[in-house]
């Protein structure tokens, strides 16, 4: 990695400049599209907002108040209820938007540094994607048009700056953006009160109850950082006092890089009616539900006929550690540096968590009240499952190994490059193309006692993908059972050993995407890349 890039990542930019390393590197040239900071002629949006990210202060826990960063959402046209402020959390406001709306989005930068906002999940055009390219610098607008084309589902927004990804997310910037339709309303399921929100995260405090994130520490850069304390939607472990009837759960992992291995408490099934890309053909029962950094899960819970002041808990179950991340670094296992949990790296040291991914967790906490909620009967088929579920992939599959080399995660042994695309990262506007994701440890490390193993989240921006196949890996491996591939996804989470064939076709509108590891410390040391499509 350039020392730029590296001082970059560790938040160090002005002293980038400093150290004499000016001069732009031939790949963060800007590219030929360019940045829409003015409102596109001819589109009219069904709904405008803007969305400005900011320092702020929360009071999260008790004593000092927390400084965050946070975006706030103000409505300038479009139906009320389009934004809802999460009182007492730090995320964004949640979005609401239904499918074949019209949408502006006028995003202010009130940070001091480069940002950009992404819409995780949303099939829109190039230049409302995010990309790092795109990033504004402080004080700066910039204008989002698209249309929602998506189904009905849990989606988010969260930044995409050039190495400052984790950084921007783990501050506080990101928020739910959830679709409606049609389809979705004739199911008639739990809403208002009986719909639950929560957004997984986990975060380290000091003494003052001041974030601590030092993403550029080699721990870091090879498990992703990890919080010592769950928050749900900005709340460290709320509980919420709910009717004892049916709810739909909405859950999202916007954690950095902590794995939730979740469940109920009191043996309740894990019900799940939905994925990353909305409603699944039909419910799947778990006992537990494997969601990794960036996943989106819709669940149902019957609380029916449950004393008043019963506590149902969300937790998150242990799992070995190695589930999912393991290797060693020069003969220390557990991919540990520097023993007894330090890391050490450009003169940083950083504490391990000292709850680790596979640490059980309670999350959040349901208490009844004395109130019967509403009835509700789980359909047997969830409807209007997308028919384009079943067409035909080009012949050629890619295969894309995930692999540790050179002391950074890549993505078919490269690395990301502002502007680079690869031939075999090149896919004609809807052609439908099956990746293979091959999570081997390899490359260079490779029996030298370098070996890296991780679980990967892979996410692709652009279309819903479908998960065809999943080979390979430990059947020790606990994080395995929890894992639910069906419907539409954008994340797909694969475990150390295993070969993931996902089934894709892109989306029609033509440009640069990105795709890339979700544990947001890969990603910004590089383990995403871009895809045209022509
Ligand atoms: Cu949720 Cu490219 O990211
Ligand atoms: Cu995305
Ligand atoms: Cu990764």
């Amino acid at each position: 990695m350039h020392r730029r890039d590296l001082l970059r990542f560790l938040g160090l930019t002005a002293l980038a400049g400093a150290a004499g390393c000016g001069g732009q590197p031939a790949s963060a040239r800007p590219s030929a599209l360019s940045r829409q900071t003015s409102p596109g002629a001819g589109f009219v949006p069904d709904v405008e907002f803007s969305l400005t990210a900011a320092p702020d202060e929360v009071a999260l826990l008790a004593g000092e108040p927390t400084r965050v960063w946070r975006f706030t959402g103000r409505l300038i046209a479009g139906p009320a209820g389009t934004l809802q402020t999460l009182p007492g959390s730090y995320l964004g406001p949640v979005i609401r938007l239904r499918r074949g709306q019209r949408v502006r989005v006028r995003f202010a930068n009130q940070l001091a540094e480069d940002s950009i906002v992404h819409w995780h999940g949303l099939d829109v055009p190039e230049s409302a994607d995010g990309h790092p390219r795109l990033a504004i610098g402080p004080g700066r607008e910039y204008v989002y048009d698209f249309e929602v084309t998506n189904r009905a589902g849990t989606y988010w927004y969260h930044p995409h700056p050039h190495m400052r990804t984790g950084a921007q997310v783990y501050q506080g910037l990101a928020g739910l953006l959830l679709v409606s339709d049609d389809d979705e309303d004739a199911l008639g399921l739990p809403s208002g009160e009986a719909e639950l929100l929560c957004v997984l995260q986990d975060r380290r405090f000091d003494a003052r109850n001041q974030l601590v994130y030092q993403g550029g520490g080699m721990m870091e850069m090879m498990n992703g950082w990890l919080g010592d304390r769950a928050l749900v939607s900005g709340e460290p472990q709320p509980t919420r006092e709910v009717d004892a009837g049916w709810h739909r759960v909405r859950l999202l992992n916007g954690s950095n890089a902590r794995i939730y291995k979740l469940a109920w408490s009191r043996d309740l099934p894990m019900t799940i009616i939905g994925g990353d890309g909305g409603l699944l053909e039909r419910p799947v029962y778990r006992r537990a539900l494997t969601l990794a950094p960036g996943q989106r899960a819709d669940l149902l819970l019957d609380l029916t006929g449950l004393a008043a002041g019963t506590e149902v808990h969300l937790e998150s179950q242990a799992f070995a550690e190695a589930d999912a991340s393991a290797g060693g670094m020069m003969g220390m296992g557990g991919g540990r540096m520097m023993g007894g949990g330090r890391g050490r790296m450009m003169g940083m040291t950083s504490e391990m968590s000292s709850v680790p991914n596979g640490a059980p967790l309670r999350l959040m906490t349901l208490r009844t009240r004395a109130r019967a909620g509403r009835a509700f009967v789980v359909p047997d088929r969830l409807p209007s499952f997308d028919p384009s579920w079943s067409s035909r992939p080009e012949a050629s599959i890619r295969h894309a190994p995930l692999t540790f080399q050179r002391m950074q995660w890549t993505l078919a042994g490269r690395t990301f490059a502002m502007n680079e695309v690869a031939q075999d990262e090149t896919v004609a506007a809807g052609s439908t193309h099956v990746w293979e994701f091959v999570n081997q440890p390899g490359g260079m490390g490779m029996g030298m006692g370098m070996d890296m193993e991780a679980a990967h989240p892979i996410h692709m921006h652009g279309r819903q993908f479908r998960v065809l196949d999943r080979t390979g890996g430990r059947t020790t491996n606990t994080l395995s059972a929890g894992i639910v591939d069906d419907g539409w996804r954008d994340t797909v989470l694969v475990l150390p050993g295993e070969t993931v064939r996902v089934q894709v076709t892109f989306t029609r509108h033509p440009g640069l995407y990105l795709y890339h590891c979700h544990i947001l410390e890969h990603e910004d040391m590089g383990m995403m890349r871009n895809f045209r499509v022509t």
